[in-house]
Parts: C-alpha cells; structure tokens; sequence
C-alpha cells in the first residue's frame, strides 16, 4: 500500500467509535488480578510512547523523498498507540492499580531506538508490536470481564494493521541495501526477536500459561505472528 492509501486506512480508523463500555468495569479474580496485572502495567508503558524519534526520521524521509503523506500517518499511529495506551490505564486504574512510569523493557526497547535511522527504529519498534499479537489474544483467553476481552480485541486488531504497515515500510526500504547486508538484517532482526519473546516469556510467563500457553505452543505463536512480517519485510 502507498502512503496516502495508509493515510486514508488510520483516518478511517480514526474516526471509528472507540468508545469502551467503561460502565462494565473491571471484574478480575484475585487470582487473574495477581497473575495479570504486572504484565499489563508492563504493556501499558510499551504503548504509551511519545515516537519522538519515530515523528522526527517520518520527517526527515518526507523531506528526502517527497512522500509528505508518511509522516502523517506516523503521527496517527502513535495517537492509535497512545490510545491503547490510554485504554489499559484506565482498565488499570478501575482495578485500583497503578500505571508504572518506566520497566527496564521498555527502557531498552527506547535506547535501542534512540538516534539510530528509520529503517532500524521501526525494526526495533516492530519487534515490540509482535509480541502484542501473542499477548493480547492470551489475556482475553485467560479472562471473563468483557470489558478486558474488549480492549484486548480493539488493541489486537489495530495491531495486526500496524504490523502490516511497519513490516511493508521496512520492506520497502531495505530494497536499497546490498543482498548481504538485508540478509544479515534478517538474522539480526530474528536474534531480536528471539531474545524478546524468551525475556517476555521469562518475565510475564504466568499471564500466558493463564491465556492456555505451555512455553512451546508461546513459542510457536510467536513466529506464526513473526514470520508473515519477515515475508513483507523481504519481499
Ligand atoms: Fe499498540
Ligand atoms: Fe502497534
């Protein structure tokens, strides 16, 4: 898809009803409280990014190419970024629970990203936003409360779209690099990716046993969710 094709996508997305139904409120078991809130305050802080890096190289590739639509469409992705952000907060605070101001995840996803170009920023950034298509489908397995398994739905749906929109921009830009270098970006990317699913599952395991996970069918999850991107990034 073209940028102003991805342009019109977020705006219509946009204007969807986002609303929750905020009135249902959060129904956890004690159990489900224990094993789910520190993964959720967890992903809330991963969504709550300010993409400054992000919103500065979409400028710098409008200005260097002419695509003025790009940095557009950055900017609405981060507000829908935002928005789960905001959704698991508020999810959050009906529970009575705070929201944290920074894990060390999130600091290492931020440092990796910070001052480095587009093309490895969204890599990087994508490598976080996959994870989602496992985590969030295993919380709303792992619950009742139709509020939590809504916000789940929402999120996962907007993020399969961003995966498609990361993975298609990466794609387009590593077709300047030589053959070997988008090849050892591949691996580099899959070692990542490799390394954050173990970490998430090392930190966060016991959400995912409770959405039915055993650490093998988590793992095969993850790359069922890892490799249609591969596919876009290197076609
Ligand atoms: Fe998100
Ligand atoms: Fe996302």
């Amino acid at each position: 898809m073209t940028s102003s094709e991805w342009l019109a996508y977020f705006q219509s997305n946009v204007q969807k009803p986002q609303d929750m139904p905020w009135d249902l409120h959060a129904m956890l078991t004690p159990e489900q409280r224990k094993v789910l809130v520190p993964s959720l305050q967890a992903f809330q802080r991963g969504e709550g990014s300010e993409g400054t890096n992000l919103t500065m190289n979409a400028k710098r590739y409008g200005e260097a190419t002419g695509d003025v639509d790009y940095a557009n469409c950055i900017a609405l992705f981060i507000r829908e970024e935002q928005k789960h952000a905001a959704f698991l907060a508020l999810y959050l605070r009906d529970l009575g629970e705070p929201c944290l101001t920074s894990t060390w995840t999130d600091r290492v996803f931020r440092r990796l990203r910070k001052g480095v170009p587009l093309e490895p920023s969204l890599t990087v950034l994508l490598t976080a936003e996959i994870m989602a298509m496992t985590y969030y489908p295993a919380v709303s397995r792992a619950v009742e409360c139709p509020l939590l398994k809504r916000i789940c739905a929402r999120i996962e749906a907007d993020e399969s779209k961003h995966l498609q929109f990361q993975s298609e921009w990466i794609g387009k830009l590593r077709r300047e690099y030589s053959a070997p270098r988008r090849w050892l970006w591949k691996m580099g990317h899959r070692f990542l990716y490799a390394g954050t699913a173990t970490v998430v599952w090392f930190s966060y395991g016991a959400a995912f046993r409770a959405g039915g996970h055993s650490f093998g069918s988590y793992w095969k999850a993850c790359w069922r969710a890892f490799l249609p991107c591969e596919a876009r990034m290197t076609a």
